[in-house]
């Protein structure tokens, strides 16, 4: 089966990235036409082009024969010769993926999605690049809270923004250009990460999201807000649909609680803008109220927004931590395809 862009990735370069491909076009001396032509059509060059792209990107003409999955009769006879070495090669990669698939169970399956049972960082490692086009994340918030799956959720802080860089990494690798990236967490530790994602994607907003979330702290303000990042990959997202608002009215008379300065026949029907501070997201924390305990479930309205303006139906979206799984519950309920995982039980 043909990869996409596997003639870009055997030759070193980023067909999304205009600029890269311009470079290797210059050094090779074939125009980025024809590189975009052969790429698309998954054609392997020949004659002088052939000679050419062999001579930019240093590759053996077996190597790139292979890698472009062509089997002639010459390249049938190199393999044959060496079919010792390949079947090494091969069987050693196989326990390789084995060895993943031990770690990384399927625990659950439906039409839409997959839910794996294991480390976040595993399953993303066999997932291929540019292929969500949504990630959102909720990771530990590293607060020393005892998971069911008996985490260390009292890390260093140097050793928690390692740990969140590695899977943030991963996330930005298997983003498509244009999808978006959410991220979930106490502003203390937003600030680092979002600093580590500057130069990496692009900065759309800082959420805050308006809940309580501990007692008031002697000496400190009272943190009353999380973090919800929003970057996304490349200059602008594929989708962005954000809700409206109904205008505010008082609970008990209902009349306006705002006069929008006289104009309000003049405004959207739908009601007003979604502002980067959310106010009316409930937080899900009596226990009563929880499915699963321990999991610190999210707000369905929370997920459900961020689906909606950043998805389209039929999209995939990636949340490495699954929880009590409200993100693959949104995702099913919008039509989504979803990915997840999760380390504990
Ligand atoms: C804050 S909770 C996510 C809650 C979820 N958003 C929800 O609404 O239910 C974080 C989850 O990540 C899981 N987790 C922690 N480390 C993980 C890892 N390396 N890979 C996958 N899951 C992990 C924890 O077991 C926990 O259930």
């Amino acid at each position: 089966m043909n990869q996409p862009d596997q003639l870009f990735k055997l030759l070193g370069v980023n067909g999304r990235d205009g600029e890269g491909l311009s470079k290797f076009a210059k050094k090779s001396g074939v125009s980025v036409r024809k590189l975009r032509y052969y790429n698309d059509n998954n054609i392997l060059p020949s004659g002088t082009d052939l000679k050419l792209l062999l001579e930019a990107s240093g590759l053996a003409e077996l190597e790139l024969t292979l890698g472009m999955g062509r089997l002639d009769s010459s390249v049938i006879g190199s393999i044959q010769k060496r079919a010792k070495d390949i079947a090494k090669i091969i069987g050693s990669e196989e326990k390789i993926e084995q060895q993943n698939q031990r770690t990384c169970s399927v625990a659950f399956t439906t039409t839409q999605g997959k839910l794996y049972r294991g480390d976040c960082q595993e399953i993303l490692k066999t997932m291929a690049s540019e292929s969500v086009d949504l990630v959102f994340a909720d990771p530990p918030f590293n607060l020393k809270k005892l998971y069911p799956s008996n985490i260390d959720d009292n890390l260093k802080s140097e050793r928690y923004i390692h740990w969140c860089q590695q899977w943030i990494q991963e996330c930005i690798r298997v983003l498509k250009h244009g999808g978006s990236l959410f991220l979930w967490n106490l502003p203390r530790w937003n600030v680092a990460l979002s600093s580590f994602l500057d130069g990496r994607l692009n900065f759309r907003h800082w959420i805050s999201v308006d809940i309580k979330y501990s007692l008031p702290i002697h000496g400190r303000l009272y943190p009353s807000h999380y973090a919800l990042l929003y970057y996304v990959k490349g200059d602008k997202p594929n989708v962005f649909h954000p809700d409206r608002l109904p205008m505010q009215v008082c609970p008990h008379c209902y009349g306006d609680l705002k006069d929008y300065g006289g104009y309000k026949d003049k405004m959207n029907p739908l009601g007003v803008n979604l502002s980067d501070i959310w106010t009316d997201i409930p937080p899900v924390r009596h226990a009563k109220y929880k499915r699963r305990n321990g999991a610190n479930e999210l707000s369905l309205k929370l997920v459900d927004r961020i689906v909606e303006m950043a998805s389209n139906e039929g999209d995939l979206i990636f949340d490495p931590f699954g929880g009590s799984g409200t993100t693959y519950m949104v995702a099913e309920l919008k039509s989504r395809r979803w990915l997840g995982c999760e380390i504990g039980p």
